[in-house]
């Protein structure tokens, strides 16, 4: 019984159990349900993920788990309480929670949201800290639920947002999974990989969106995943998209998700104005450098060709001029790079 109370994983399903009746059933709660009915999160999805409220006071939770006999000890190691002066305080106030679960479904982490005006000083959100159980890097929002429906449908799609994510369910797309506001590591990338090799990108539509695709897009190549970006217009992000637009809209945005290599391309040609002759200049030593680090004789080639039409470029030139380049910088175009593949290659053709 004792061991049952000292686990960090039975504290962390207590508080979300406390959380989510706090939003359900206090007259706290209206204001937050108010929130998300706004949001269009209904009651069957504040279920579905165990959506909570956290108490505006500073020791609610600590007063809940000492009449339940949890050691607040514990349940500050697992970051739901602050410990000052040897006295423990909520992390969590006056904030909407999302419980985070690892891919085996153990509540591991929260997040908790603002709701009312005025309540931004700690950010938009808080997030659990880092801890033994809670690691950012490696977690993978909605894994354990998405499981099934990524090996079925053979693809996964990724959000920046777990409210992404959550609209995304909603509009019939179970597939979907999102890091915790870090940029994709080699971790999350594996543990995708280990389901399934399809993956479309479903990052928001403004400037942080775009930077998140084009750092995720070489981890993801190094590991041989088949990879489309979808655009959401207007500075965008997947779950206004769907609000304003619906799921039809949304789902026919996914089915014209771009192939990286083409969405690559075409993010560094949006940096240029083509009307000048400086710019295509620069135009093409960005070209050239993205396709120094392309696999595929193939698609290099077909890249520099696009490239050469672009710029209103003979291709033959084109292509002499990067094969010249790519053997007198070869070394300095690697480390910009930095893809260890790529090296690897181009050592063994010397
Ligand atoms: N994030 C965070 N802290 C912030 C802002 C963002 O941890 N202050 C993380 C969250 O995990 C969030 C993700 O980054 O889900 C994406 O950020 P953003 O696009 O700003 O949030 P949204 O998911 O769009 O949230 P909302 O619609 O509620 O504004
Ligand atoms: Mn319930
Ligand atoms: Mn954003
Ligand atoms: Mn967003
Ligand atoms: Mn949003």
């Amino acid at each position: 019984k004792e061991a049952k109370f000292k686990n960090e994983f039975a504290i962390l399903e207590f508080a979300k159990g406390f959380y989510h009746y706090y939003l359900n059933h206090t007259k706290d709660g209206k204001e937050a349900l108010s929130y998300l009915k706004e949001r269009g999160i209904d009651s069957e999805t504040i279920d579905a993920f165990g959506i909570g409220l956290a108490p505006s006071y500073s020791d609610a939770l600590v007063k809940t788990l000492t009449n339940n006999q949890y050691p607040l000890e514990l349940a500050a190691q697992v970051g739901l309480l602050n410990e000052h002066n040897g006295h423990y305080y909520d992390r969590f106030k006056s904030r909407i929670m999302f419980p985070i679960s690892d891919k085996l479904g153990h509540v591991v982490g929260f997040s908790g949201r603002v709701f009312l005006d005025g309540d931004t000083h700690l950010g938009k959100y808080v997030n659990s800290p880092e801890s033994n159980v809670f690691q950012k890097g490696k977690l993978i929002y909605h894994l354990n639920e998405a499981k099934r429906s990524i090996r079925r449908h053979n693809r996964v799609l990724l959000f920046e947002g777990f409210l992404d994510v959550i609209a995304a369910v909603k509009a019939g797309f179970d597939e979907s999974v999102a890091t915790m506001g870090t940029a994709l590591t080699e971790e999350h990338s594996r543990e995708l990989r280990r389901l399934t090799d399809k993956i479309i990108l479903c990052f928001d539509g403004d400037k942080a969106g775009l930077s998140a695709a084009s750092k995720a897009i070489p981890i993801l190549m190094a590991q041989n995943f088949s990879i489309s970006v979808a655009e959401f217009p207007n500075n965008m992000d997947p779950d206004e998209f769907i609000k304003t637009y619906g799921s039809e809209a949304f789902s026919k945005l996914i089915d014209q998700a771009i192939p990286a290599i083409d969405y690559q391309y075409l993010s560094i040609r949006r940096q240029f104005n083509l009307d000048f002759v400086s710019h295509r200049e620069q135009f093409k030593r960005q070209i050239y450098h993205f396709a120094y680090t392309l696999q595929s004789a193939t698609l290099k080639e077909l890249i520099l060709k696009k490239l050469a039409h672009d710029i209103s470029i003979g291709e033959q030139s084109i292509l002499q001029e990067f094969n010249y380049s790519s053997k007198s910088q070869v070394y300095k175009n690697v480390n910009i790079n930095n893809n260890k593949n790529e090296n690897v290659q181009i050592h063994s053709r010397q």
